[in-house]
């Protein structure tokens, strides 16, 4: 039983890594109004959101059989409170950080009626201070990390991921943004 829990911690860490990538691209796109072949702007909007709530769901199933799981000897309070853990504090506490920044982009977004949409445009930036911390929480603490084929996983997320952000700083992203509104 301990097998299968610790089994399932660490392929739901990699999943929910996985589904937080795609949704900071699948941001980007959506804050771009560009649709994608045979995915209408529609479209896009509807698979990001979906993509963050099962991103946010596989981080739930993450820190829960980790924290069943007697090998990782982990507390509650390891979830919320971070670099207090016994084994590894710095890398597991970045998972903590990556977590608390998590529960923040939720409870933003469930309370967005009565924060405001100021409040709620802090969403993107805690998501973008929150996934390079998940990266290197998945690089330090985790048991597959010398592995090929997580290597290949994580390299291809940060590839996605910084692709995404350049060309959200890029001053094509810029134009096409000004040119859409323009003809709005
Ligand atoms: C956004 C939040 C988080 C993400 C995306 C995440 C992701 C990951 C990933 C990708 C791994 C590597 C799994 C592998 O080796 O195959 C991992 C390992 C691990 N994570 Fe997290 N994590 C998060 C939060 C947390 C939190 C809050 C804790 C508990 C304090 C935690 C505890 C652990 C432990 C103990 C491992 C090592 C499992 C092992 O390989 O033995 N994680 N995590």
């Amino acid at each position: 039983m301990d097998e299968v829990l610790w089994a399932i911690g660490r392929a739901s860490g990699v999943t929910a890594l996985v589904l937080l990538s795609t949704s900071v691209v699948l941001g980007v796109l959506t804050r771009s109004g560009r649709p994608l072949p045979g995915l209408p702007r529609f479209a896009i909007v509807l698979v990001h959101r979906d993509v963050a709530l099962a991103a946010t769901a596989f981080v739930g199933l993450h820190v829960l059989t980790l924290l069943f799981d007697p090998l990782a000897q982990l507390s509650v309070t390891d979830l919320v409170v971070p670099f207090m853990g016994e084994f590894r504090p710095l890398w597991q506490g970045l998972g903590t950080v990556a977590f608390d920044l998590l529960l923040a982009v939720v409870i933003t977004a469930l309370l967005r009626h009565r924060l405001g949409l100021r409040t709620y445009r802090a969403v993107p930036w805690l998501v973008y201070a929150m996934w390079p911390v998940a990266v290197l929480h998945g690089i330090g603490n985790g048991t597959d990390a010398g592995t090929g084929w997580f290597l290949v996983v994580t390299a291809v997320s940060v590839a996605a991921v910084a692709g995404a952000v350049w060309w959200r700083l890029s001053r094509w992203f810029a134009e096409s943004s000004r040119s859409r509104q323009a003809v709005r």
